[in-house]
């Protein structure tokens, strides 16, 4: 048979490999890089997602997860065992803090979390077995924006480690790993793969140690991606550059036009002259602050908030983010729901607040349909 050499890598959707004989079998132990065995362990697909990732993030390794939540277990994993400890920064994803608080402290690692304001001066945290801090460059659902540098520089001060959920930021905003992180996590789920049509996460390593430590835990608690799910991304991960240019350019569009509304009462985004880290977040991102911004309705109350999502015309309620059509979110009731009260008020994530995920569709109609709900509030 002809020689079939196709332009882009097929879907190995297989969950193992044949070997020739004994001979063969050997080749894979002693040069696993170079051949594949069984699907949870290793995938072409899975890989070549994972790799694309690494060059992006500058990683020495990837590996590639089930879904965002699989990689920042991974993750902790990779650094901690039962009798461990973990900081938290308290504007964290709230899936996060509940795997964190709800099941991993159920297996003997314990942890605190850090308010914004004491997140670069951590002695008062850190205890004899504290092992990482975990933090997001962006934060959810208000856009706070984290010195990684500065950060990196405390913890390397206090001796433990430093992972970075940077999905809100995609590599194309802020690498992690050059400002000082040891690890960086995605929910590849959001930026990287981008048409919201997988779930999926990955974790990149700054050295080769913790992403052999890392592929061991995906194999062992079997966190593996699909090849299919893995294809997919790969697929979106191929325009993640063109995308964030879009998505930055719209949600600065989006974020001035609401400022300026008579019917809005804050907004909540980092290209924005008065967010609080605007100069860190434009060095830290090299001018580009992201698709996602927060924002109130000067009238909070829930029949506002409603009438607002109703009237839109063509961007849906969807508590996810980071595709390439506009959505819109309510923290409160969504990513935040499982936080008590207090801790809510405490974060600011209240009934008016509501999150957009902008797109990459046309900025002209975006705020038409933007203008056109909130006149009807
Ligand atoms: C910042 C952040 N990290 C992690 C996750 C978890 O990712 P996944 O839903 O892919 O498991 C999410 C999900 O929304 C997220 O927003």
């Amino acid at each position: 048979m002809a020689q079939i050499h196709p332009k882009t890598t097929p879907i190995y959707q297989t969950s193992v490999f044949t070997f020739e004989d004994l001979n063969d079998l050997e080749l894979y132990f002693e040069q696993p890089e170079q051949k594949y065995m069984y699907t949870r362990y290793g995938n072409p697909n899975s890989d070549e997602l994972a790799e694309e990732v690494n060059k992006l993030e500058g990683g020495a390794g990837a590996v590639a997860t089930s879904s965002g939540m699989s990689a920042i277990l991974t993750a902790v994993l990779t650094y901690c065992q039962s009798g461990d400890h973990v900081l938290c920064a308290e504007e964290i994803y709230g899936g996060s803090s509940a795997l964190l608080s709800q099941e991993l402290t159920r297996m003997g690692i314990a942890v605190s979390y850090v308010p914004s304001d004491t997140l670069y001066t951590l002695q008062e945290f850190v205890q004899p077995n504290t092992k990482l801090l975990l933090a997001e460059t962006m934060s959810n659902p208000l856009l706070q924006v984290v010195d990684l540098k500065r950060l990196a520089e405390e913890t390397k001060r206090m001796g433990i480690k430093l992972v970075v959920d940077n999905t809100f930021a995609s590599p194309v905003i802020t690498r992690p790993l050059a400002l000082g992180a040891d690890l960086v996590i995605h929910s590849v789920t959001k930026y990287l793969s981008g048409h919201s049509d997988v779930t999926a996460g990955v974790v990149v390593t700054k050295n080769s140690e913790d992403s052999n430590r890392s592929k061991q835990i995906m194999r062992t608690y079997g966190l593996n991606l699909s090849p299919f799910e893995s294809w997919l991304a790969a697929r979106g991960l191929k325009t993640l550059k063109l995308r964030m240019r879009q998505h930055c350019t719209n949600a600065q569009a989006i974020a001035e036009m609401l400022e300026q509304h008579p019917h809005v009462k804050k907004v909540w985004y980092p290209g924005l002259a008065q967010h609080p880290q605007h100069q860190l977040a434009k060095e830290q991102g090299q001018g580009m602050f992201g698709g996602m911004l927060s924002f109130k309705l000067k009238d909070d109350a829930p029949e506002t908030v409603n009438a607002f999502m109703q009237a839109l015309q063509q961007i849906p309620f969807a508590p996810s983010l980071a595709g390439v059509s506009t959505s819109i979110s309510h923290p409160l009731r969504t990513s935040h729901r499982s936080l008590n009260p207090a801790q809510q008020q405490k974060l600011g994530i209240t009934l008016g607040l509501i999150r957009l995920s902008v797109g990459i569709e046309e900025t002209e109609e975006l705020l038409a349909d933007l203008k056109q709900a909130l006149e009807k509030v």
